[in-house]
């Protein structure tokens, strides 16, 4: 039997619970889900990118069909340099990488040892939590109000974890729209996390698929920025951006910004994995920058979705009962939905089905022995107006046929 020779870790290493359900309700005619991540194909800027992998094949060919650099393009580097305004950086703080994920997983490969622990937002996305446990680290979970992680509950968590030996690495945070609970970090709570994590020596890995969609509200300073820009420290965090929900997740390219010990140390881990990214598209996301689409794409992208998001607030708004609760984001893909403590959403999500709709029980979004169960994940991006009106009257029916 093959499965024998399968590695320890192999034989663990658990499959995405999310691929499984969205698979599971995936057949059944008519049902709305609000289940997956996907971005709005509408939004892919497929004509411009057409027309500059058309080009950027015809001109520059030679170099970039070649294999490439395991660090990344240089001229992407220097593009995303500019673009994002860091004239203190260079090419040595930043890795281009195939996926925030790719990056996530080296960065991690950098730090962990098996049983070190890192720490991470309840609840927080499970692709990371999942790939975290793979790597053997321990993950512990502290909650979050509505600005963010909570330091009160990080601090007696960080003393309760070095009073039994253990040793904790980094924190892993999402702090624009979060994935999965829309949640913002305040700027209170980013300089107070700040300055708690540098006291504490525990690093911080910074997620960042969204904050570019903000649809309204001002824009907030990224911990990176923060950290190097009013605290002069360059180890804290590492930001990892990416740009599956600007121009599309079949582009697999994301950027992470950190020490250059810590890149380099991840350009080795990509050596390794993946060679490097892909060449073509990592100058087709250059051209993009720099011949200034990408701005009045994101411009585009917030004004395509805002309606979207209203759409489904204002439906929540009429079809949940009083005791239902939910975040209200100003940006991003999510929201997350708070039931009566003692509904719980997994058995909600088999019954859903019959009503026609579909979500994601937000249990699989803690890690494991540390779940909530009154709660799930809502995305707005990927349904039509219509189907957000008739899919959350259904959800508000399931909820209130079994909750009187
Ligand atoms: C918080 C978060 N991190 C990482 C990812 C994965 O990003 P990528 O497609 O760049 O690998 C996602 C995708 O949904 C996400 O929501």
């Amino acid at each position: 039997m093959i499965t024998n020779y399968f590695s320890e870790t192999t034989k663990t290493m658990k499959s995405s619970l999310i691929r499984e359900l969205v698979a599971e309700t995936k057949n059944v005619p008519g049902l709305i889900s609000f289940a997956g991540g996907f971005p709005s194909p509408a939004t892919f800027p497929k004509d411009i990118l057409s027309e500059l992998y058309k080009e950027i094949v015809a001109q520059q060919g030679r170099d970039v069909l070649q294999y490439g650099n395991s660090e990344g393009d240089d001229i992407l580097k220097d593009e995303l340099l500019k673009w994002e305004n860091y004239p203190n950086l260079n090419r040595n703080n930043m890795i281009i990488t195939v996926g925030a994920t790719n990056a996530i997983y080296y960065m991690t490969r950098c730090l962990i040892d098996p049983g070190d622990v890192i720490l991470c937002e309840a609840p927080t996305f499970l692709g990371t939590i999942v790939a975290f446990e793979a790597i053997g680290a321990e993950v512990q979970s502290i909650p979050m109000d509505n600005e963010g992680i909570d330091l009160n509950r990080m601090a007696e968590k960080v003393k309760q974890l070095r009073d039994a030996n253990k040793n904790i690495k980094f924190l892993y945070t999402i702090p624009d729209f979060q994935n999965p609970a829309g949640i913002t970090m305040s700027i209170q709570r980013r300089r107070d996390l700040l300055n708690f994590c540098e006291a504490e020596e525990i690093l911080i890995m910074e997620d960042n698929p969204y904050s570019r969609l903000r649809f309204s509200g001002e824009e907030l300073p990224t911990l990176f920025r923060i950290a190097h820009t009013e605290m002069n420290n360059s180890w804290l965090v590492t930001e990892i951006v990416s740009f599956s929900k600007i121009l599309g997740p079949g582009i697999r390219v994301a950027y992470v910004k950190s020490h250059p010990e810590l890149i380099n140390k991840m350009v080795s881990w990509q050596q390794k994995v993946t060679i490097s990214p892909d060449c073509v598209t990592e100058r087709v996301v250059a051209k993009f920058i720099a011949d200034g689409y990408m701005e009045p794409h994101i411009k585009s992208l917030c004004e395509f979705y805002k309606p979207y998001l209203d759409k489904m607030l204002t439906c929540l708004e009429t079809e949940m009962p009083s005791y239902v609760q939910w975040t209200k984001p100003k940006g991003g893909i999510f929201l997350w939905l708070w039931l009566p403590e003692d509904v719980n959403a997994d058995t909600l999500f088999y019954k859903a089905k019959d009503h026609l709709v579909t979500f994601i029980p937000g249990s699989k979004f803690y890690p494991e022995g540390q779940e909530k169960f009154n709660c799930m994940r809502l995305n707005y991006t990927y349904s039509t107006f219509e189907q957000i009106e008739k899919g959350i009257k259904h959800l508000g029916e399931l909820v209130k046929s079994i909750y009187v």
